[in-house]
């Protein structure tokens, strides 16, 4: 009896400690983005269990919220429920946050993971919180949990990019307050840092402008919605939405605590049938004009030759700035035809003016295009604002100062980089996820076309080595994008986005040598299963 029992004591004993080491129960540091450095090392593991404290610096506010996200986390992955203190204890185990001022790099953090302590350390409390999104996707998922091992290691890291971003097409298909939060909180899991919201199109002004009312009384509803791309055949439903002043506010402030700076979109002079809609006399012609309910590019832009136009943009920015914070205002530029302005008289007496002389490379009007930007930057510049815009902007001969954000190709960023403009490369090669990323979807899904698969994203390389030295320090910045003309609900958000998040996060976060697709995808997986754990759809990947 007595044998027996002490042969059920070291059964016991053996079950206790094969469950803290269970596989399944152990956090794995090579996550995505793979983290610059991970050094395991010798020595027992830290053991994080419901009696785990997650200690941040008194009176640090962003500290306390750090340590907030993180309980939140470890909860969704593992049911663990760790408890949020200024005072490590020192018989439970501890997870700190620190930060140290002998750091460097502002998104940079450090793990270091001992049998006493998981300490998580930057320079900023926004380091630490890319060390906490770390640790978070590196835990296993556990719908319970006794506790969850974590190896003893080292890890230490820094992303290669200082702007890290996607963009969602709020104007096409309008997505709720809620859908947009969920949208930035992916940026978040991704080490991303910045949400370019593209709020205004030809189908939908999605942003309240109190001195403009008509903006979004008539201009954020279309009355109906062509059916496939741009049939005969229109819906039956009026079709409409836009962000009160509150709730951008609200959006500005949810991406904030998790380190994101939302850069807001007006685009011009192009995509504004929206505006022109509701205030006709903003066009060459004068109107009437809808609220366009097909896709495409369209003739009718802003005028460029009235001063209304002008006055109409510096008031809507004006309200823009108060919302939006970041440093830098998105005015589009892209996709502007001249058709009108080359008809317009006001145009032309603009032109004539200020002594724009077209020439064999760009016309007259195309250069007016460059006036309306410099313009627009001078006002935003007088604010403390810079501004963004899409590549057409370099063919109208803007300033040094405004950063080109590369779409068609690469090759508008390159030679913009050549001319000393920083730039921001998306290019549709490699960064627009509103293409279809699986053959088999082309069967099944209407989309706007093209064909990117995951492991087309991984493949680019924003800074290609033929340019000269000082050309690649102005790429500061990778981006993709989501336009969403077929997109029509969040199910078709997550899909197209996920997981080529994923490939993109990396080239956006990793050194080019350190890129190898086929590890990628052995750790792509976990991080799937982690956007399931959130209720995320995802696609298949080839
Ligand atoms: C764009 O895709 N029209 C910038
Ligand atoms: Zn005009």
């Amino acid at each position: 009896m007595k044998k027996l029992f002490g042969f059920i004591l070291i059964l016991m004993c053996i079950m206790q400690f094969s469950n803290s080491y269970a596989a399944d129960s152990i956090a794995d540091y090579k996550v995505v983005p793979l983290p610059k450095s991970i050094v395991m090392q010798k020595g027992e593991p830290f053991v994080m269990s419901n009696t785990t404290n997650v200690v941040y610096p008194e009176g640090n506010d962003l500290m306390k919220r750090n340590a907030e996200f993180l309980v939140e986390y470890v909860k969704k992955s593992t049911g663990l429920t760790l408890t949020v203190t200024t005072k490590p204890q020192k018989k439970a185990s501890n997870i700190i946050l620190s930060l140290d001022k002998k750091a460097v790099g502002t998104e940079a953090y450090k793990i270091v993971v001992t049998k006493k302590s998981a300490v998580i350390s930057g320079l900023t409390p926004n380091g630490v919180f890319y060390g906490i999104q770390t640790l978070r996707k590196s835990l296993p998922i556990l719908s319970t949990a006794a506790d969850v091992t974590l190896p003893a290691a080292t890890v230490t890291d820094s992303p290669r990019f200082s702007y890290r971003g996607m963009m969602l097409d709020c104007g096409r298909h309008f997505f709720p307050v809620d859908v947009v939060k969920e949208y930035i909180d992916l940026l978040a899991l991704h080490g991303m840092n910045t949400f370019h919201w593209h709020l205004t199109e030809d189908q939908g002004w999605r942003i309240e402008i109190k001195k403009y009312p008509e903006l979004t009384k008539i201009g954020s509803v279309r009355k109906h919605t062509v059916i496939g791309h741009n049939s005969p055949v229109y819906d039956d439903t009026p079709y409409g939405g836009f962000y009160t002043q509150e709730q951008a506010k609200e959006i500005v402030a949810y991406a904030k605590e998790r380190y994101i700076t939302v850069i807001p979109e007006i685009d011009m002079p192009g995509h504004m049938l929206g505006a022109l809609a509701s205030y006709p006399e903003l066009g060459c012609t004068g109107g009437p004009y809808e609220v366009s309910p097909s896709w495409g590019v369209f003739d009718d832009i802003l005028c460029a030759g009235k001063e209304k136009t002008f006055k109409f943009i510096e008031d809507v920015l004006d309200e823009l700035i108060e919302i939006f914070p970041s440093e830098y205002i998105h005015l589009g530029g892209d996709e502007a035809p001249k058709t009108c302005w080359e008809k317009c008289p006001n145009c032309q007496q603009r032109i004539k003016d200020e002594h724009i002389v077209g020439d064999e490379k760009q016309s007259a009007e195309a250069k007016l295009q460059g006036y309306f930007v410099k313009r627009i930057e001078k006002y935003l510049n007088s604010k403390g604002r810079k501004i963004i815009g899409w590549d057409e902007i370099l063919d109208a001969d803007v300033n040094q100062s405004a950063t080109i954000m590369s779409w068609r190709g690469m090759e508008g960023g390159l030679r913009a980089s050549e001319m000393g403009h920083d730039v921001i490369m998306s290019p549709t090669t490699y960064a627009y996820f509103d293409y279809y990323q699986t053959k088999a979807d082309t069967k099944s899904i209407l989309l706007i076309g093209g064909y990117l698969p995951l492991s087309k994203v991984y493949s680019f390389e924003p800074v290609p080595a033929t340019l000269s030295d000082n050309a690649k320090k102005h790429i500061f910045g990778v981006q993709a994008n989501l336009w969403t003309e077929y997109l029509t609900c969040k199910g078709l958000v997550e899909y197209q986005v996920l997981p080529r998040m994923a490939a993109i996060s990396e080239i956006q976060w990793i050194n080019s040598d350190k890129k190898n697709y086929d590890n990628f995808v052995t750790r792509l997986p976990h991080l799937i299963d982690l956007y399931k754990l959130y209720g995320l759809t995802v696609a298949q990947y080839e």
